[in-house]
């Protein structure tokens, strides 16, 4: 992805400093960051950041997606539950990068209650700057697509 890709970032209650971090980390590299929230550190149901966060890459308001909960299972769920979202939680940089090589993810989770901060940049990095291989891929990806239909 290029310094000109667009960013949507949400989480729920647990992950708001981690979000907060993600956010200015991926922006220093000219990344264009929207970070939907929320703000308050209230106890706010993970489903409904995900939905929220998955329309906006779903609608084309953002390129790709970061979302974060405790462990980041939950809110991948809710985003995978929207068409044309591929998401995939990631505890690990290998992972981060092979769901864009071979998945063409469109979105990433994160658990903050799983991977500390320093960690969970570096799963960033490696999300944002791997591609789709294509290839045999392609026809993979295309019958997750399918089942949508
Ligand atoms: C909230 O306590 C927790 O359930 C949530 O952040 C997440 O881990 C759910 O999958």
């Amino acid at each position: 992805m290029s310094g000109t890709t667009r960013i949507v970032l949400s989480s729920d209650h647990t992950a708001i400093p981690m979000r907060r971090a993600i956010a200015a980390h991926i922006a220093a590299q000219g990344f264009e960051v929207t970070d939907i929230g929320p703000t308050a550190p209230e106890s706010t149901p993970y489903p409904q950041h995900g939905e929220a966060a998955a329309r906006h890459v779903a609608d084309g308001c953002s390129d790709m997606g970061i979302v974060i909960c405790g462990t980041g299972q939950g809110i991948m769920m809710a985003a995978n539950k929207v068409r044309g979202i591929r998401c995939g939680v990631c505890s690990d940089t290998f992972s981060a990068r092979m769901i864009r090589q071979h998945n063409d993810a469109n979105m990433m989770a994160l658990g903050v209650r799983v991977v500390a901060e320093g960690l969970a940049l570096d799963i960033v990095d490696a999300f944002l700057q791997a591609r789709f291989d294509g290839g045999r891929h392609t026809a993979r990806v295309d019958m997750i697509k399918a089942l949508e239909a």
